[in-house]
């Protein structure tokens, strides 16, 4: 399957991009053709949203509808569970003038996947010279070096600068604090977490650690700071296992769940629900999604697990791309019409235009108080329907063998999307066939991922 073919304006040689890229002429990254896929209008203009987690799968996936709407982002990401930016020393660049751009890192994590706090740490540099226009361009290749990869693809597929990157934990409550001092956030839209559910149940402590009080911190600093609107990343997972199908946002949750990850999200979820009750200025959105699967459609960012993928598509992908000799179906005795289990698979791109939509929403005002919503496309997909599709998108067989069932997973979860559809207008638009598509460009060209 080809690749796109987008129209590059950066004179920037540092940038690390794909092949198929074409270079020439004057300024920033030209927008691809086929963008914006936003389907969100602005209708209150441009604000400044502080992202957590931006840097991963679902949240860079989001910066780039973000950007696409006009809005200034802030990301903090530790980056432990993302490709870390090449820079690996305390860097500084702002090569835009009065405009309050910036990129701090601090002594990068040398693993990539440690837990320990960051710092976040300041020091501008606004001397333009003589030389300014080689000084600028030096200065705008450092501070995108200071991004990682995922993020200078956002940037090149947008043709948009991020307002700043961090590289900070969220249990950073100094640096987080400097961050709400520094640029006027006017919502959040928290993705940073730890979410791998077999290694939740093996280290526990570090998943409670991290997505719970680092979420605690978050909140008081926001609190502190005044701001008091909030999206949050949650999971179908919540539910447990579901009591009736489609499974609305009035389904019980917080029983039945069958690992420490799927309780940190619950736990996240009953903390928004208590302060929002406590103090009716706070508006938060909790969004539980359901199977985020894709990729955007330039094929420059995607899913890139870190170890053996949890979820099927990126397993999939890798059996596809041959990193992985064969697929595991576990249990093709359910009582679904091809024996496997069945699941509600959303596009990347479709959750993404859904955080626009929903920051809309928290910023109305009239809107406080703590509300949830279903973000899937309320159609079932099974196991095997799954792999012939990745079949036919690829052009690859996709081997597979059958396991016993895993205890926990069940026959069929489905999201009703109407809460979603009626009070955010939101929709999920794209088809399994898309999701199938932009999983394989993506793979196909990155087939190690952000290397
Ligand atoms: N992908 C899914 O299948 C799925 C499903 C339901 C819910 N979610 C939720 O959506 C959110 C995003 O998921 P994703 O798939 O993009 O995951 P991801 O791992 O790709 O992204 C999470 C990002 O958060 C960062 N991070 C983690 N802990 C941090 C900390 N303490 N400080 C700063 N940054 C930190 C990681 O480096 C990573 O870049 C998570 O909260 C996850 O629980 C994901």
């Amino acid at each position: 399957m080809g690749g796109q073919r987008y129209a590059v304006r950066s004179k920037s040689t540092s940038i690390a991009v794909s092949g198929r890229w074409v270079r020439g002429g004057q300024g920033r990254p030209t927008a691809p053709p086929h963008a914006p896929s936003s389907v969100t209008q602005l209708r209150m203009g441009p604000r400044t949203v502080l992202v957590t987690g931006g840097a991963g799968y679902v949240g860079s996936h989001t910066v780039v509808e973000l950007l696409e709407a006009g809005h200034r982002v802030v990301v903090v990401d530790n980056c432990c569970n993302a490709t870390p930016p090449p820079t690996t020393t305390t860097t500084t660049t702002d090569s835009h003038k009065g405009d309050d751009k910036d990129s701090y890192t601090d002594d990068k994590d040398k693993n990539g996947s440690s837990l320990t706090p960051t710092t976040a740490t300041a020091n501008h540099n606004n001397a333009t010279t003589t030389e300014e226009g080689d000084k600028d361009g030096n200065k705008e290749d450092e501070r995108r070096s200071a991004l990682p990869l995922a993020l200078q693809r956002v940037e090149n597929i947008t043709g948009k600068t991020l307002t700043a990157f961090y590289l900070v934990s969220l249990n950073d409550v100094d640096a987080l604090t400097k961050i709400f001092a520094k640029h006027k956030i006017e919502a959040v839209i928290h993705f940073a977490a730890l979410k791998a559910v077999g290694e939740s149940v093996t280290i526990p402590l570090e998943y409670y650690a991290n997505n719970v009080s680092g979420t605690l911190t978050l909140l008081q600093v926001m609190r502190s700071a005044g701001v008091k609107r909030l999206v949050y990343s949650s999971s179908a997972t919540v539910y447990g296992v579901p009591q009736y199908l489609p499974t609305d946002e009035n389904h019980p949750t917080g029983q039945g769940i069958t690992n420490p990850y799927g309780r940190t999200k619950y736990f996240c979820e009953q903390v928004m629900m208590d302060l929002a009750a406590s103090d009716q200025d706070w508006g938060v959105l909790l969004l539980r999604y359901f199977n985020p699967v894709g990729a955007h459609a330039s094929g420059l960012i995607g899913e890139d697990p870190r170890d053996i993928p949890n979820n099927l598509m990126p397993y999939i992908a890798q059996v596809a791309v041959g990193r992985l000799k064969a697929l595991q179906v576990f249990g093709q005795d359910y009582d679904t019409p091809d024996g496997t289990g069945v699941r509600d698979y959303v596009h990347v791109v479709d959750l993404a235009t859904g955080h626009v939509a929903a920051l809309e929403h928290v910023w109305r005002p009239d809107f406080n108080g703590c509300e949830s919503y279903n973000l899937g496309r309320g159609e079932g997909v099974s196991v095997l329907e799954m792999v012939n599709a990745f079949s036919r998108a690829s052009g690859r067989a996709i081997p597979y063998v059958v396991k016993e069932r895993r205890a926990g997973d069940v026959a069929k979860m489905v999201a009703s999307c109407t809460r979603a559809q009626t009070h955010l207008g939101w929709k999920a638009t794209r088809t399994l066939e898309q999701m199938c598509e932009d999983t394989w460009r993506w793979q196909s060209q990155n087939p190690r991922g952000y290397v």
